[in-house]
């Protein structure tokens, strides 16, 4: 049986279905199993990675897992959440564990490195014995529905660095490429898969697409700067993440970087924003 954390989320859910598909035994773990909109044949538990003593008989029994974590960077000491979760899947005895991490989140020394350098190490560790895979992706194409609010109100969308390439990944993509790894021979034991989309594109060029898309004239209204900063803190990060942020975002990262992973591991190209926004127009 294989535990989805995260799996009411863009890649817990696409994962779930998948599996689910494949007739593999299945459980969602989720804050909420009653709400939880699950295909036949998976099974709802419930499970909190901010009480650590919930997650025990979600974890009973898994053969494999996959963890991912919604808490926000800086916003504890350390990373608990990924903390409680591995040390969860360590009790139960789970062999096969595939991690969520980012793109480049461990790379350098500020408090973002610190805190994915700790959420990967629960993983890796060798002590823990886990047959680990971690998927390092940059941004998700579905960061483009939170301008779904915005959208309902007017053809306008404030959006911060708007201009800032980046090749974003279809969360499909990365649900794929987990169940490969959670499911199939030793091929992805110990890797470490950097993962992107397969062009890179800026959020103003993301917009058309999809105001193409929903037949409607899209604009961008500009962020500026100290807007873009109070924003972030209005996510609950404390200061020196937000200056860490912005470094990586002003200095540039490897966000736009087009990595061929995805076509590698899945044999056909990395789906398109274009395509990501046909299959969710109508969440739009
Ligand atoms: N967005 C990006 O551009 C990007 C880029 C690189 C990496 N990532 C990483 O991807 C992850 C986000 O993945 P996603 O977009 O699939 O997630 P998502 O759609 O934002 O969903 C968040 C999930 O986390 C679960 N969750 C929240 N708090 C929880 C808690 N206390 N205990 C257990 N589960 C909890 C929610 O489940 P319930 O509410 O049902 O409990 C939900 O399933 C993050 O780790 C992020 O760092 C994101």
């Amino acid at each position: 049986m294989i535990l989805v954390t995260g799996a009411t989320g863009h890649v817990g859910g696409e994962l779930v279905r998948r599996l689910a598909a494949a007739g593999e035994p299945v459980r969602a773990m989720t804050r909420r199993p009653a709400e939880a909109r699950l295909p036949a044949g998976a099974q709802a538990v419930y499970g909190d990675a901010a009480d650590p003593a919930s997650l025990d008989a979600a974890f009973a029994g898994a053969d494999g897992v996959f963890l991912m974590s919604a808490q926000a960077v800086g916003t504890a000491p350390e990373p608990t959440h990924d903390l409680a979760l591995a040390a969860a899947a360590a009790r139960a005895g789970v062999r096969r564990v595939v991690k969520l991490s980012t793109l480049d989140g461990g790379t350098g020394s500020d408090p973002i490195a610190r805190w994915q350098t700790t959420a990967e190490a629960a993983v890796t560790d060798p002590a823990r014995g886990f047959v680990w895979t971690l998927l390092r992706p940059g941004r998700f194409m579905s960061n483009a529905l939170r301008w779904t609010g915005q959208l309902r109100a007017g053809d306008e969308v404030a959006i911060p660095f708007a201009d800032r390439p980046a090749a974003s990944v279809d969360p499909a993509d990365l649900a794929e490429i987990a169940a490969l790894a959670l499911l199939s021979t030793e091929q992805h034991a110990g890797v470490v898969h950097e993962l992107s989309g397969p062009q890179s594109l800026t959020p103003t060029q993301e917009l058309a697409v999809l105001g193409e898309i929903l037949g409607r004239d899209l604009r961008v209204r500009p962020v500026p700067t100290d807007a873009a900063r109070a924003g972030m803190a209005g996510y609950g990060f404390p200061s020196e993440v937000v200056d860490a942020i912005m470094r990586r975002t002003l200095d540039g990262d490897r966000g736009a970087e087009v990595l061929p992973t995805v076509e590698k591991v899945l044999g056909r190209p990395a789906r398109t924003f274009t395509q990501w926004a046909r299959a969710h127009r109508d969440e739009y």
